[in-house]
């Protein structure tokens, strides 16, 4: 698996507001919608694409266009959601799916309890979008799920990452097949004991759409 920190100055500067526990719900939407948009530049960085020819009003020239077909974008629900405009601003043609996954504050196990995704992901190219990679139960859970179908290559986009979080999907992941990349905002220092990141954001989703 590839690992790819984002260390843009832009990025850091967003994500320390973001990390700023007096930063109110409306504020941290804004920013991680913002803080996807910069991290869909470098996640899409191998996007397929294709020759296309075009006239342009001086001479004819060949450009490129995404390959067919065209990437899907699957945020892990709910936190996901809050990453979703941000790639979807820089990534319009894409298809979205979504994948629902909890996790039990005490195992710390993720389960699936939702799935809306196409059943057959042959040859597409799949961007996985979760803000928080903890343990990486949920995250190894969904690639697996997209594996099974067929997908072909899977990029994971976090905003955070702990060191531990990594481990495990470098470990899990090592017998799949499609090439796994991960791009993330920063990797941060550990998990707590209640596989919270340190120094992290808190509960992304909390903070994202408040405690329901
Ligand atoms: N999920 C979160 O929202 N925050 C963490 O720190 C870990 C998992």
């Amino acid at each position: 698996m590839r690992v790819l920190t984002a260390d843009h100055p832009l990025i850091q500067h967003k994500l320390t507001y973001l990390r700023d526990k007096r930063t109110d719900s409306p504020t941290f939407r804004r920013l991680a919608e913002e803080l996807m948009t910069l991290l869909a530049y470098e996640a899409t960085r191998e996007v397929r694409i294709e020759p296309f020819e075009i006239d342009t009003p001086v001479a004819r020239t060949t450009g490129i266009k995404l390959s067919n077909p065209k990437p899907l974008v699957v945020p892990i629900l709910r936190a996901g959601l809050g990453m979703l405009e941000g790639m979807v601003r820089m990534l319009p043609s894409a298809e979205v799916g979504f994948l629902g996954m909890q996790r039990n504050e005490v195992t710390l196990e993720a389960t699936t309890y939702a799935n809306r995704l196409p059943d057959d992901l042959t040859n597409r190219q799949v961007f996985v979008l979760d803000p928080m990679l903890a343990t990486g139960g949920s995250m190894v859970d969904a690639i697996r799920f997209l594996v099974e179908r067929g997908a072909k290559d899977i990029t994971a986009v976090t905003l955070l990452a702990a060191p531990e979080g990594i481990a495990f999907m470098q470990e899990q992941l090592a017998d799949v097949a499609p090439p796994i990349t991960l791009v993330t905002g920063s990797i941060d220092e550990r998990l707590n004991e209640h596989g919270y990141i340190v120094p992290g954001l808190g509960d992304a989703g909390d903070r994202l759409y408040g405690v329901v």
